[in-house]
């Protein structure tokens, strides 16, 4: 586990929110300006819906500007029968709501320490919005997907240079053929009850729950069905696990992980009063089973409680009470399992570009 030297710490505010009633923030912090990338600030991350305006962002290129009326959707590739779609079809079309949240692959990649390429994420490149729009599945269906296929791509309407001096693609990224069919695989044009902001892919986005959010392409464009898989810079290049030894694997579900919300890393609180330590976990292989907390640095746990349980599509927000009775310093750690066994690691696996970073993450506070 990355060690914290509480005793160097100084406190540089007093954490004296009680739970329910801690103020928000109303802007995302920002990471880059050009193309547009922003983390959700801490305060955003408890509560369980994050206000779109705190949704982070995570963009490639810049964003575009597509005209909902001009604006279509082709179904190609390996299909017997190639379609189009328009905005005004999509919304004349049953509704499917689903609670899902994004993480992008590069959070936390801060904690890795210097000299790693990419956005220096902190906790918040990590959020939760109730989507609304239509399954992807029957527009393949009637699209007649051949019998040879293997992989879905989908394509945004940006394009440019994804790294200095190389030609200009759009962005694009496949999905297996059976995780394009899953019925909660879903054509969005709602956030959390508003049509999606441009940042966020309006007019239409794809939105992949448990996978990492690269695979939910914004502004969506063409969708290819393809009887190899696909080759390109976000795919093969991009969001892919890289060691000394060369390229593992691509990215592709969420890992377990778990974060402390509250209180918040180098904070002083009072002795003697009561505190709750809060936060969420959430992993892609399926609803969270419990989170266990030390209040010394992982020498100790308890099991916190669970808050109301979730899909298992957003994250499972849990909190364990706390008197802090004795003045000190005093290193906070979460660590979360999931249904299927997996088990929040205490040391994320160190990796080229930082991707996938879940190890348990030290908070330090000070009781005064
Ligand atoms: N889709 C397009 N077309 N272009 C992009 O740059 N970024 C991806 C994904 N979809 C991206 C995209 C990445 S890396 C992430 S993490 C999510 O969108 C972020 O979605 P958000 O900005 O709505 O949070």
């Amino acid at each position: 586990m990355p060690t914290c030297t509480c005793t160097d710490v100084e406190p540089i505010a007093v954490a004296e929110d009680p739970v329910g009633t801690r103020p928000g923030s109303a802007e995302l912090k920002p990471i880059d300006t050009s193309p547009v990338v922003g983390e959700t600030p801490i305060a955003g991350l408890r509560s369980w819906l994050t206000p779109t305006p705190l949704f982070y962002v995570r963009n490639h290129y810049t964003v575009p500007e597509i005209d909902s009326s001009e604006w279509s959707l082709s179904i190609e590739g390996a299909v017997s029968n190639p379609i189009e779609l328009t905005y005004s079809e999509l919304l004349r079309l049953p509704k499917t709501t689903l609670p899902a949240m994004l993480e992008c692959a590069g959070n936390n990649r801060s904690d890795l320490g210097p000299g790693i390429p990419g956005n220096p994420f902190e906790d918040g490149a990590v959020s939760n919005a109730i989507w609304a729009g239509v399954q992807l599945k029957p527009f393949l269906q009637q699209a007649g997907i051949s019998s040879d296929a293997v992989e879905v791509l989908f394509e945004g309407e940006d394009s440019g240079e994804p790294a200095p001096g190389r030609d200009v693609v759009p962005y694009q990224r496949s999905l297996p053929l059976q995780v394009a069919l899953h019925p909660d695989t879903l054509l969005v044009y709602e956030m959390s009850g508003e049509a999606l902001t441009p940042d966020h892919g309006f007019p239409v986005r794809l939105i992949v729950p448990r996978w990492y959010g690269m695979a939910s392409v914004k502004w969506l464009k063409r969708i290819r069905v393809l009887e190899n898989p696909f080759v390109g810079f976000f795919q093969t290049e991009r969001y892919v696990i890289e060691d000394e030894a060369g390229i593992d694997q691509q990215i592709r579900r969420l890992v377990i992980k778990s974060l402390v919300n509250w209180p918040e890393h180098r904070t002083s609180l009072p002795s003697g009063g009561s505190a709750a330590i809060s936060g969420m976990a959430w992993s892609g292989d399926g609803p969270v089973r419990r989170v266990d907390v030390s209040i010394d640095g992982g020498e100790n746990w308890q099991e916190a409680h669970l808050d109301e349980s979730s899909n298992g599509y957003s994250w499972q927000q849990w909190h364990l009470e706390w008197t802090p009775s004795e003045p000190g310093h005093y290193t906070i750690v979460a660590r979360a399992m999931d249904n299927a066994g997996n088990l929040q690691p205490l040391e994320t696996r160190w990796n080229k570009l930082g991707y996938c970073i879940n190890g348990s993450k030290p908070v330090c506070v000070t009781v005064e």
